[in-house]
Protein backbone atom coordinates (compact mmCIF):
# COMPACT_ATOMS: atom_id res chain seq x y z
CA UNK A 1 0.00 0.00 0.00
CA UNK A 2 2.58 1.97 1.17
CA UNK A 3 5.28 1.72 -2.08
CA UNK A 4 2.69 2.39 -4.27
CA UNK A 5 1.90 5.70 -2.95
CA UNK A 6 5.58 6.08 -3.59
CA UNK A 7 5.76 4.91 -6.72
CA UNK A 8 2.95 7.02 -8.20
CA UNK A 9 4.82 10.31 -5.84
CA UNK A 10 7.53 9.41 -8.06
CA UNK A 11 5.41 9.45 -11.50
CA UNK A 12 4.34 12.56 -10.40
CA UNK A 13 7.45 14.32 -9.66
CA UNK A 14 8.90 13.20 -13.05
CA UNK A 15 5.62 14.15 -14.77
CA UNK A 16 5.70 18.04 -13.15
CA UNK A 17 9.39 18.43 -14.45
CA UNK A 18 8.74 17.30 -17.44
CA UNK A 19 5.17 19.57 -17.81
CA UNK A 20 7.44 22.49 -16.21
CA UNK A 21 10.47 21.74 -19.01
CA UNK A 22 8.04 22.00 -21.71
CA UNK A 23 6.71 25.04 -20.27
CA UNK A 24 10.04 26.65 -20.13
CA UNK A 25 10.85 26.35 -23.45
CA UNK A 26 6.98 27.62 -24.45
CA UNK A 27 7.49 30.66 -22.49
CA UNK A 28 9.35 32.18 -25.29
CA UNK A 29 7.59 30.99 -28.47
CA UNK A 30 9.64 30.03 -31.64
CA UNK A 31 7.22 31.80 -33.70
CA UNK A 32 6.83 34.63 -32.66
CA UNK A 33 8.94 37.83 -32.77
CA UNK A 34 11.26 38.69 -30.31
CA UNK A 35 10.41 42.46 -29.24
CA UNK A 36 13.19 44.67 -28.80
CA UNK A 37 12.37 45.25 -25.05
CA UNK A 38 13.36 41.37 -25.05
CA UNK A 39 16.05 41.75 -27.23
CA UNK A 40 17.83 44.51 -24.78
CA UNK A 41 16.67 42.79 -21.89
CA UNK A 42 19.49 41.08 -19.75
CA UNK A 43 17.45 38.63 -18.06
CA UNK A 44 17.54 34.72 -17.79
CA UNK A 45 14.16 34.17 -18.50
CA UNK A 46 14.08 34.91 -22.46
CA UNK A 47 17.01 32.86 -23.97
CA UNK A 48 17.46 33.74 -27.95
CA UNK A 49 20.51 31.22 -28.51
CA UNK A 50 20.40 27.32 -27.74
CA UNK A 51 22.73 27.21 -25.05
CA UNK A 52 20.99 29.98 -23.08
CA UNK A 53 17.81 27.92 -23.67
CA UNK A 54 19.05 24.74 -22.69
CA UNK A 55 20.34 26.45 -19.45
CA UNK A 56 16.74 27.88 -19.28
CA UNK A 57 14.90 24.73 -19.95
CA UNK A 58 17.21 23.10 -17.36
CA UNK A 59 16.51 25.92 -14.40
CA UNK A 60 12.42 24.97 -14.92
CA UNK A 61 13.09 21.56 -14.63
CA UNK A 62 14.72 22.23 -11.65
CA UNK A 63 12.26 24.67 -10.05
CA UNK A 64 9.17 22.53 -11.00
CA UNK A 65 10.82 19.29 -9.49
CA UNK A 66 11.26 21.36 -6.44
CA UNK A 67 8.60 22.97 -6.42
CA UNK A 68 6.54 19.83 -6.41
CA UNK A 69 8.86 18.81 -3.74
CA UNK A 70 7.33 21.90 -1.67
CA UNK A 71 3.66 21.27 -2.58
CA UNK A 72 3.84 17.35 -1.33
CA UNK A 73 5.96 17.93 1.92
CA UNK A 74 3.69 20.88 2.71
CA UNK A 75 0.46 19.42 1.97
CA UNK A 76 1.30 15.97 3.65
CA UNK A 77 2.58 18.02 6.83
CA UNK A 78 -0.34 19.90 6.76
CA UNK A 79 -3.06 17.03 6.46
CA UNK A 80 -0.54 15.09 9.33
CA UNK A 81 -1.26 18.42 11.70
CA UNK A 82 -5.17 18.63 10.82
CA UNK A 83 -6.19 15.03 10.66
CA UNK A 84 -3.84 14.05 13.95
CA UNK A 85 -4.23 16.80 16.12
CA UNK A 86 -5.66 15.95 19.42
CA UNK A 87 -9.13 16.08 20.01
CA UNK A 88 -11.15 16.42 22.94
CA UNK A 89 -11.19 13.84 25.66
CA UNK A 90 -8.26 12.21 23.43
CA UNK A 91 -5.06 11.27 26.16
CA UNK A 92 -1.31 9.84 25.93
CA UNK A 93 0.27 9.25 22.58
CA UNK A 94 -0.65 8.04 19.92
CA UNK A 95 0.98 4.62 18.33
CA UNK A 96 4.28 5.00 17.59
CA UNK A 97 5.87 3.40 14.50
CA UNK A 98 9.20 2.05 14.61
CA UNK A 99 11.44 0.50 11.85
CA UNK A 100 8.45 0.68 9.01
CA UNK A 101 10.37 -1.22 5.47
CA UNK A 102 7.79 0.73 2.95
CA UNK A 103 8.62 4.35 4.69
CA UNK A 104 12.21 3.43 4.51
CA UNK A 105 12.35 2.52 1.34
CA UNK A 106 10.05 5.37 0.26
CA UNK A 107 12.41 7.84 1.80
CA UNK A 108 15.55 5.90 0.41
CA UNK A 109 14.41 5.39 -3.27
CA UNK A 110 12.33 8.82 -3.98
CA UNK A 111 14.97 11.12 -3.15
CA UNK A 112 17.94 9.05 -5.14
CA UNK A 113 15.16 8.99 -7.83
CA UNK A 114 15.03 12.48 -7.96
CA UNK A 115 18.64 13.46 -7.82
CA UNK A 116 19.19 11.31 -10.94
CA UNK A 117 16.96 12.70 -12.68
CA UNK A 118 18.73 16.28 -11.73
CA UNK A 119 22.14 14.74 -12.11
CA UNK A 120 21.07 13.05 -15.92
CA UNK A 121 19.75 16.44 -17.31
CA UNK A 122 22.31 18.53 -15.77
CA UNK A 123 24.90 16.11 -17.31
CA UNK A 124 23.14 16.72 -20.64
CA UNK A 125 22.86 20.78 -20.60
CA UNK A 126 26.87 20.85 -19.49
CA UNK A 127 27.61 18.73 -22.69
CA UNK A 128 25.85 20.92 -24.86
CA UNK A 129 26.52 24.42 -22.88
CA UNK A 130 30.33 23.99 -22.87
CA UNK A 131 31.28 22.43 -25.90
CA UNK A 132 35.09 21.68 -26.42
CA UNK A 133 34.78 21.87 -30.58
CA UNK A 134 33.41 24.41 -32.10
CA UNK A 135 30.40 24.07 -34.04
CA UNK A 136 30.15 23.32 -37.60
CA UNK A 137 30.45 26.68 -39.19
CA UNK A 138 31.31 28.84 -36.87
CA UNK A 139 32.36 31.79 -37.09
CA UNK A 140 35.49 32.43 -34.64
CA UNK A 141 36.00 35.49 -32.66
CA UNK A 142 39.26 36.16 -29.65
CA UNK A 143 37.55 37.66 -26.63
CA UNK A 144 40.47 39.97 -24.55
CA UNK A 145 39.24 41.42 -21.44
CA UNK A 146 40.93 44.77 -20.50
CA UNK A 147 39.96 47.06 -17.08
CA UNK A 148 37.44 47.90 -17.98
CA UNK A 149 36.66 46.72 -21.74
CA UNK A 150 36.48 44.61 -24.41
CA UNK A 151 38.64 43.61 -27.12
CA UNK A 152 37.03 41.79 -30.51
CA UNK A 153 39.22 40.16 -33.37
CA UNK A 154 37.14 38.27 -35.55
CA UNK A 155 38.93 35.56 -38.06
CA UNK A 156 39.47 36.71 -41.16
CA UNK A 157 37.73 33.77 -43.33
CA UNK A 158 39.29 34.38 -45.93
CA UNK A 159 43.01 34.41 -44.40
CA UNK A 160 43.40 37.83 -44.11
CA UNK A 161 44.56 39.70 -40.99
CA UNK A 162 41.50 39.60 -37.71
CA UNK A 163 39.04 42.50 -37.22
CA UNK A 164 39.75 44.24 -34.22
CA UNK A 165 37.08 46.12 -32.62
CA UNK A 166 35.98 47.02 -29.31
CA UNK A 167 32.98 46.57 -26.88
CA UNK A 168 30.22 45.85 -29.81
CA UNK A 169 30.24 42.78 -31.33
CA UNK A 170 28.39 42.07 -34.60
CA UNK A 171 27.63 38.71 -35.78
CA UNK A 172 25.46 36.98 -38.48
CA UNK A 173 22.30 35.65 -36.75
CA UNK A 174 21.44 31.96 -37.31
CA UNK A 175 24.99 31.33 -37.11
CA UNK A 176 27.35 29.73 -34.47
CA UNK A 177 29.86 31.79 -32.62
CA UNK A 178 32.41 30.03 -31.13
CA UNK A 179 35.11 32.74 -28.53
CA UNK A 180 37.57 31.81 -27.17
CA UNK A 181 38.25 34.12 -24.41
CA UNK A 182 41.96 35.72 -22.70
CA UNK A 183 42.59 38.47 -20.43
CA UNK A 184 44.96 41.00 -20.35
CA UNK A 185 44.96 41.76 -16.65
CA UNK A 186 42.62 40.58 -13.93
CA UNK A 187 39.84 37.57 -14.26
CA UNK A 188 36.55 38.78 -15.81
CA UNK A 189 33.58 36.88 -17.36
CA UNK A 190 31.82 37.09 -20.32
CA UNK A 191 27.95 37.13 -20.08
CA UNK A 192 24.89 38.14 -22.02
CA UNK A 193 22.35 36.21 -20.95
CA UNK A 194 19.81 35.78 -24.01
CA UNK A 195 22.64 33.88 -25.34
CA UNK A 196 24.88 31.46 -22.79
CA UNK A 197 25.73 31.74 -19.15
CA UNK A 198 28.97 32.94 -17.95
CA UNK A 199 32.27 32.48 -19.26
CA UNK A 200 35.75 33.64 -17.30
CA UNK A 201 38.63 35.60 -18.91
CA UNK A 202 41.58 34.19 -17.13
CA UNK A 203 44.72 35.57 -17.27
CA UNK A 204 47.32 32.97 -18.65
CA UNK A 205 44.90 30.47 -20.40
CA UNK A 206 42.10 30.18 -22.84
CA UNK A 207 38.57 29.60 -21.66
CA UNK A 208 35.87 28.86 -24.88
CA UNK A 209 32.47 29.07 -24.71
CA UNK A 210 29.49 29.91 -28.19
CA UNK A 211 26.29 30.74 -28.73
CA UNK A 212 23.98 31.38 -31.93
CA UNK A 213 21.99 34.57 -31.92
CA UNK A 214 17.97 33.20 -33.00
CA UNK A 215 17.30 36.89 -33.78
CA UNK A 216 18.00 39.74 -35.16
CA UNK A 217 18.95 42.73 -32.88
CA UNK A 218 20.97 43.85 -29.83
CA UNK A 219 21.63 41.50 -27.31
CA UNK A 220 23.20 43.11 -23.99
CA UNK A 221 24.99 42.08 -21.43
CA UNK A 222 27.53 42.79 -18.65
CA UNK A 223 30.82 41.69 -16.64
CA UNK A 224 30.35 39.45 -14.06
CA UNK A 225 33.22 38.76 -12.16
CA UNK A 226 34.51 41.79 -10.01
CA UNK A 227 37.23 43.03 -11.80
CA UNK A 228 38.03 46.60 -10.05
CA UNK A 229 36.45 50.25 -9.78
CA UNK A 230 34.57 49.97 -13.26
CA UNK A 231 33.48 46.42 -12.59
CA UNK A 232 29.91 47.89 -13.43
CA UNK A 233 30.35 49.68 -16.10
CA UNK A 234 32.16 47.06 -18.37
CA UNK A 235 28.93 46.33 -20.46
CA UNK A 236 28.83 43.74 -23.46
CA UNK A 237 26.84 44.62 -26.78
CA UNK A 238 26.46 41.86 -29.38
CA UNK A 239 24.20 42.83 -32.47
CA UNK A 240 23.29 40.39 -34.62
CA UNK A 241 22.30 40.85 -37.96
CA UNK A 242 21.11 39.10 -40.99
CA UNK A 243 24.48 37.78 -43.21
CA UNK A 244 24.13 40.14 -45.59
CA UNK A 245 24.58 42.66 -43.40
CA UNK A 246 27.07 40.82 -41.50
CA UNK A 247 28.70 41.06 -44.77
CA UNK A 248 28.89 43.96 -45.35
CA UNK A 249 29.79 44.79 -42.30
CA UNK A 250 33.05 42.96 -42.17
CA UNK A 251 33.78 44.64 -45.80
CA UNK A 252 34.19 48.38 -44.13
CA UNK A 253 35.61 46.83 -40.88
CA UNK A 254 38.60 45.34 -43.19
CA UNK A 255 39.09 48.71 -45.01
CA UNK A 256 41.74 50.58 -43.96
CA UNK A 257 40.89 53.69 -41.77
CA UNK A 258 39.37 56.48 -43.59
CA UNK A 259 41.16 59.26 -44.32
CA UNK A 260 38.85 62.63 -44.43
CA UNK A 261 41.09 65.28 -45.73
CA UNK A 262 38.45 67.64 -43.80
CA UNK A 263 39.63 66.26 -40.34
CA UNK A 264 43.33 66.41 -40.99
CA UNK A 265 43.53 68.97 -38.23
CA UNK A 266 41.99 65.76 -35.84
CA UNK A 267 44.13 63.65 -36.97
CA UNK A 268 47.03 65.57 -36.57
CA UNK A 269 46.28 66.56 -32.53
CA UNK A 270 45.37 62.41 -32.38
CA UNK A 271 49.35 61.80 -33.30
CA UNK A 272 50.69 64.60 -31.89
CA UNK A 273 49.40 63.87 -28.50
CA UNK A 274 49.44 60.83 -26.34
CA UNK A 275 46.57 59.23 -28.01
CA UNK A 276 48.72 57.12 -30.25
CA UNK A 277 50.40 55.45 -27.77
CA UNK A 278 47.24 53.65 -26.50
CA UNK A 279 44.98 53.86 -29.32
CA UNK A 280 45.44 52.11 -33.04
CA UNK A 281 44.01 53.63 -35.79
CA UNK A 282 45.40 51.53 -38.76
CA UNK A 283 47.48 53.23 -40.83
CA UNK A 284 48.64 56.25 -38.23
CA UNK A 285 49.06 54.11 -35.32
CA UNK A 286 49.58 51.21 -33.52
CA UNK A 287 48.89 51.34 -29.60
CA UNK A 288 47.69 48.40 -27.97
CA UNK A 289 46.97 49.45 -24.84
CA UNK A 290 43.12 51.01 -25.06
CA UNK A 291 40.55 49.81 -27.76
CA UNK A 292 41.40 50.04 -31.69
CA UNK A 293 39.63 53.09 -33.31
CA UNK A 294 40.49 52.32 -36.82
CA UNK A 295 36.19 52.08 -37.44
CA UNK A 296 34.93 53.95 -34.00
CA UNK A 297 32.46 55.95 -36.31
CA UNK A 298 30.64 52.41 -37.03
CA UNK A 299 29.92 51.94 -32.84
CA UNK A 300 26.83 52.41 -30.82
CA UNK A 301 28.72 53.64 -27.57
CA UNK A 302 31.26 54.27 -25.79
CA UNK A 303 33.64 53.91 -22.72
CA UNK A 304 32.14 49.94 -23.08
CA UNK A 305 28.68 51.03 -23.54
CA UNK A 306 28.31 53.57 -21.01
CA UNK A 307 27.21 56.14 -23.25
CA UNK A 308 25.90 56.34 -26.46
CA UNK A 309 28.43 57.82 -29.59
CA UNK A 310 27.68 61.32 -30.53
CA UNK A 311 29.54 64.48 -30.80
CA UNK A 312 28.41 65.66 -27.44
CA UNK A 313 29.70 62.50 -25.11
CA UNK A 314 32.53 61.77 -27.18
CA UNK A 315 33.82 65.20 -26.50
CA UNK A 316 32.74 65.05 -22.53
CA UNK A 317 34.66 61.67 -22.53
CA UNK A 318 37.76 63.68 -24.54
CA UNK A 319 37.32 66.68 -22.20
CA UNK A 320 37.60 64.45 -18.88
CA UNK A 321 37.35 60.66 -18.99
CA UNK A 322 37.45 60.29 -15.01
CA UNK A 323 33.88 62.03 -14.71
CA UNK A 324 32.32 59.23 -16.97
CA UNK A 325 34.55 56.60 -15.76
CA UNK A 326 36.18 57.12 -12.73
CA UNK A 327 39.36 54.94 -12.45
CA UNK A 328 39.44 54.25 -16.22
CA UNK A 329 42.97 54.32 -18.13
CA UNK A 330 42.50 56.81 -20.02
CA UNK A 331 43.53 60.73 -18.39
CA UNK A 332 42.31 63.65 -19.64
CA UNK A 333 44.39 64.90 -21.66
CA UNK A 334 44.03 69.29 -21.12
CA UNK A 335 42.98 69.77 -24.83
CA UNK A 336 41.90 73.20 -26.09
CA UNK A 337 39.00 74.25 -27.62
CA UNK A 338 40.07 74.41 -30.82
CA UNK A 339 42.21 70.80 -30.62
CA UNK A 340 38.37 69.51 -28.87
CA UNK A 341 36.61 70.20 -31.57
CA UNK A 342 39.35 68.92 -34.69
CA UNK A 343 39.70 65.62 -32.78
CA UNK A 344 35.74 65.15 -32.48
CA UNK A 345 35.40 65.27 -36.00
CA UNK A 346 38.18 63.30 -36.98
CA UNK A 347 36.94 60.29 -34.59
CA UNK A 348 33.52 60.38 -35.58
CA UNK A 349 34.61 60.12 -39.54
CA UNK A 350 36.67 56.90 -38.90
CA UNK A 351 33.64 55.03 -40.06
CU1 LIG B 1 35.55 42.98 -16.10
CU2 LIG B 1 34.17 42.78 -14.15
Amino acid sequence: MRSSTGASFVSMIVAAGLASAAFGVDAVPLCSPASEAQLQSTSILTPMSPPAREIHSLAALVVGICAAIFIVVEGVLLWSIIRYRRRAGERGEPVQVFGSNPIELAWTVIPLVIVFVLALATVRTIKDVQRTEPPEGALAVDVIGHQWWWEYRIADEDGGTPIVTANELVVPVGRPVWLRLASADVIHSWWVPALNGKTDLVPGRFNNTWFEAEKAGTFLGQCAEYCGTQHANMLLRVRAVDEAQFESWRHAQTAPAREDPSSAAGRAVFLRLACMNCHAIDGSSAGAFGPNLTHLGSRETIAAGMAPLNRDTLRAWLVDPQQLKPGCNMPSLQLTEPELDALVDYLLSLH
